[in-house]
């Protein structure tokens, strides 16, 4: 092991893009030290590189729903640093079929990725970090409402604050938080495709309160809140990062006024 970092520690699942590229990002310009995790090696290369001036991002190019990953992760942690103090799993894939039309692969596919490598990564995180840690899972807003298509990733973001919550529960009193982050939609490799389509807009867009989009930095901004001292009597909370739009029934003026098709 090296001599134990003097900065904070992060391991960042996800991040060779979108949300976990921004959160690695941010930690990093705020003083962390980072153990970034995704399969796109040259990425987090670039990353790491990118950040050199700033902090010591450590590189695993990995599967996170490897068998080995987690460990390997957490070594990496402390080999490199000595220490860890925060956890984001946040790698995952957006995934939609109704539950009639999900097959046995695609279920299974979206629990080892977004449900069973969160809970390997927390149980291994679990075991060298001290009070004043904290853990932070990247759910999402369909895993605390239902949505079209949700089939099987609804069913695991929902397993996730099951995981968070009891989480909160039995670490707490060590002074180890869990948290769960649910964002609305962000424009991201995730959504990109579909953005612009009309009926993503309609459900999204034009059901959200708020006159923006979410963005990448909003989510970095709670992961290093959560994370923070700010932070530090936030445990087992979902916080839903969606503009208002899970806790409402807003209607822009054309839909509330428009004709209702069949009635
Ligand atoms: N964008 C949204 O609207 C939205 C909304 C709600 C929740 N979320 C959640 O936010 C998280 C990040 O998504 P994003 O929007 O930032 O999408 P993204 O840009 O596509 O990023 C997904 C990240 O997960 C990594 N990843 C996927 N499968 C992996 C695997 N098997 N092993 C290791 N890494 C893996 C990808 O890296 P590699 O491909 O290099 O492995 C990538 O870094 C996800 O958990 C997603 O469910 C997103």
């Amino acid at each position: 092991m090296t001599n134990t970092s003097q900065k904070p520690v992060a391991i960042v699942t996800g991040a060779s893009s979108g949300i976990g590229d921004a959160v690695v990002r941010l930690l990093a310009a705020e003083g962390y030290n980072i153990v970034a995790v995704a399969r796109r090696k040259e990425r987090l290369a670039k990353l790491a590189e990118e950040l050199s001036g700033v902090a010591t991002v450590a590189i695993l190019a990995a599967d996170v729903s490897a068998d080995d990953s987690p460990a390997k992760a957490v070594a990496l942690a402390m080999d490199s640093f000595g220490r860890l103090d925060c956890l984001v799993n946040n790698a995952g894939a957006g995934t939609w079929a109704p539950v009639h039309l999900t097959d046995d692969a695609m279920l299974n596919s979206v629990i080892d990725i977004s449900l069973k490598a969160p809970f390997r990564f927390c149980r291994e995180a679990l075991g060298v970090m001290k009070a004043g840690s904290s853990i932070i899972n990247v759910g999402s807003t369909f895993g605390i409402l239902g949505g079209l298509d949700g089939g099987a990733y609804c069913a695991v973001k929902s397993g996730l604050i099951g995981l968070t919550q009891t989480m909160a529960a039995q670490y707490g009193s060590q002074g180890i938080r869990s948290n769960l982050i649910a964002p609305g939609v962000i424009k991201t490799d995730m959504t990109k495709d579909y953005w612009d389509a009309p009926a993503f807009k309609r459900i999204n867009q034009e059901m959200t309160p708020f006159d923006r989009d979410g963005t990448v930095e909003d989510i970095a901004n709670t992961v290093l809140f959560l994370a923070s001292k700010a932070g530090s009597y936030i445990n087992g909370q979902t916080i839903a990062l969606d503009g208002g739009w899970s806790t409402t029934k807003f209607l822009q003026h054309d839909a509330l006024t428009c004709e209702r098709v069949g009635g």
